[in-house]
């Protein structure tokens, strides 16, 4: 409590001002608050498959001592003798599983890094609401696979977000450009395609930010549109010229079947041999010759 109140006089970003004024309440309202992320922290080991032992032999619950947990690997602590959680930081420890939805109940959580890990599956549509008050998010280096959820543009605090070398396809959310506070931004080595998100004059949003992907445009890339018109008109000519050719093709065919069955019922009728389905023949003739040159 006396910690909160410190960070309310002191703080200077509005992000952790604002994070320290819901605290506050959080920590007047629930009792329990503390607990909670204890609880996180349980359902967080247990949804991640960890094959090196990293959690298993760091996260030791067993402990009644008031703040055990800011002892854990990765755990940042808003203050050391208080089990509030500030930072989650897991790189690099051959973590496996999908994205853990369990953040959701470290209710003061500010950073989340879970890069260089094995995680994989899709992003949780709902993201925004798991982790509503992050500042960073690295997520890079990962198997995570599917869209990058649009939900991700009201994470309105974040400054660091990192989704590269991952797996993500589809277009990005055109709404991450509302993200106003982003200093670091990368989601280089996927697989995504589409227009880029605008995100103005923000420095921190360059060309590498998303290099190496199946086909981003718009700035600070290549603009979208002309590309689009070309690949487009390509379409429509060859579209063209090919229904044209397919209707001429049926005209002759049609002629063909139409003076086959006139000849047929004229020579039925006329033994003495037609000249006008001869004729039509050597028109027909010219005409074949003529579509296919
Ligand atoms: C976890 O650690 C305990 C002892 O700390 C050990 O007995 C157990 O085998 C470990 N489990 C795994 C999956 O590494
Ligand atoms: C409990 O946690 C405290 C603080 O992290 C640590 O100093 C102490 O050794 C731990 N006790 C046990 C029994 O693990
Ligand atoms: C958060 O904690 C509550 C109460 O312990 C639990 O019912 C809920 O499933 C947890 N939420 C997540 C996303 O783990
Ligand atoms: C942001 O959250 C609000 C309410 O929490 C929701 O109505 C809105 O759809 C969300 N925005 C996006 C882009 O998901």
């Amino acid at each position: 409590m006396a910690f909160s109140m410190y960070m309310l006089l002191n703080g200077r970003d509005p992000g952790i001002f604002f994070g320290s004024v819901v605290w506050l309440l959080l920590s007047c309202s629930f009792s329990f608050a503390v607990e909670s992320d204890i609880n996180c922290l349980k359902s967080l080991k247990a949804s991640l498959q960890d094959p090196l032992g990293y959690l298993n032999s760091s996260w030791d619950f067993n402990n009644n001592t008031e703040g055990f947990i800011c002892n854990f690997l990765g755990i940042e602590c808003w203050h050391p003798h208080e089990s509030k959680v500030l930072n989650i930081k897991l790189s690099d420890l051959g973590l496996k599983g999908p994205f853990p939805r369990s953040v959701a109940n470290c209710t003061s959580l500010t950073g989340l890094d879970l890069s260089s890990n094995k995680l994989s599956g899709p992003l949780p549509e709902d993201i925004g609401r798991i982790i509503s008050f992050i500042t960073t998010l690295d997520l890079s280096s990962n198997s995570f696979s599917g869209h990058i959820p649009t939900n991700l543009s009201n994470c309105s605090y974040l400054n660091v977000l990192k989704l590269d070398s991952n797996q993500l396809n589809g277009s990005i959310p055109l709404q991450l450009g509302q993200l106003g506070r982003i200093k670091s931004f990368s989601v280089a080595n996927n697989q995504l395609s589409g227009q880029v998100p605008n995100f103005g004059n923000n420095s921190a949003v360059t060309a590498e930010s998303y290099a190496n992907n199946a086909g981003l445009c718009g700035k600070p890339l290549d603009l979208c549109r002309g590309v689009k018109k070309k690949s487009n008109s390509v379409i429509i000519v060859a579209a063209g010229v090919g229904g044209a050719t397919f209707a001429a093709l049926i005209v002759v065919i049609s002629l063909l079947f139409f003076v086959r069955r006139v000849s047929a019922r004229k020579k039925e009728e006329d033994p003495e041999g037609n000249k006008w389905a001869k004729s039509l023949k050597k028109t027909k003739a010219i005409k074949v010759s003529y579509y296919r040159a």
